[in-house]
């Protein structure tokens, strides 16, 4: 039976664009529903052009209260009913609670070669250690963050004078590559990670 997808952003998108994009033909899953936590996340005029219902659910007037935004985001995702659920540049920490209720079936992409660089200013950091090598990964979402298991990582090679800019611009079509083949193999029941090479 075809998978259900539903798609957190927080941003411009281009992750659940180039997710969207690949759910077609024969693919064993389409997208139900692109979901913001901000309002005037660029994603979400873009997936509606893709005619994918979209909803925003704005953090910012539950202030502290992460159960009371956990539990609306919960309450969209239980009428969207979702097989699976893609974080793509979503950038609000989600606590165990939460996703304890969708364990086994939350996705994520980040812009490191896990377990290297957990959380946030992955590419500086790349640089500042002086690697040579980085990438990204799409993991199983636990309730640790950034960790669980390891499903697809895409890996390029570092040049002398690259910056986080330049590698965030390089990285990012290796991520428009990775994520749809992870999310492929994960809707028809294989876990067998993805390795692709920039
Ligand atoms: C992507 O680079 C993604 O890996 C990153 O945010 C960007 C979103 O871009 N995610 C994280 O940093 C998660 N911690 P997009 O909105 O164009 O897909």
């Amino acid at each position: 039976m075809t998978k259900r997808v539903a798609i957190l952003i927080s941003g411009g998108g281009s992750n659940m664009v180039a997710l969207a994009q690949s759910m077609r033909g024969d693919h064993p899953a389409r997208p139900v529903l692109v979901m913001s936590n901000d309002p005037q996340a660029g994603g979400l005029a873009k997936a509606r052009s893709l005619h994918i219902p979209t909803l925003a659910i704005d953090h910012k007037p539950y202030g502290k209260d992460r159960s009371g935004f956990e539990a609306a985001l919960h309450k969209a995702l239980q009428t969207a009913r979702p097989d699976i659920i893609c974080l793509a540049g979503f950038m609000r920490i989600l606590t165990a609670e939460f996703m304890a209720k969708w364990e086994g079936r939350m996705l994520n992409i980040h812009p490191s070669l896990l377990p290297k660089y957990k959380g946030l200013h992955t590419h500086a950091r790349a640089l500042e250690a002086g690697d040579t090598e980085h990438g990204c990964t799409v993991h199983e979402v636990t309730a640790a963050l950034d960790d669980g298991p390891i499903l697809g990582q895409a890996r390029m090679s570092m040049q002398a004078d690259d910056t986080p800019q330049t590698l965030a611009a390089r990285l990012l079509p290796l991520e428009h590559a990775l994520y749809p083949a992870v999310l492929r193999r994960f809707a028809a029941g294989d876990r067998t990670p993805v390795t692709l090479q920039g």
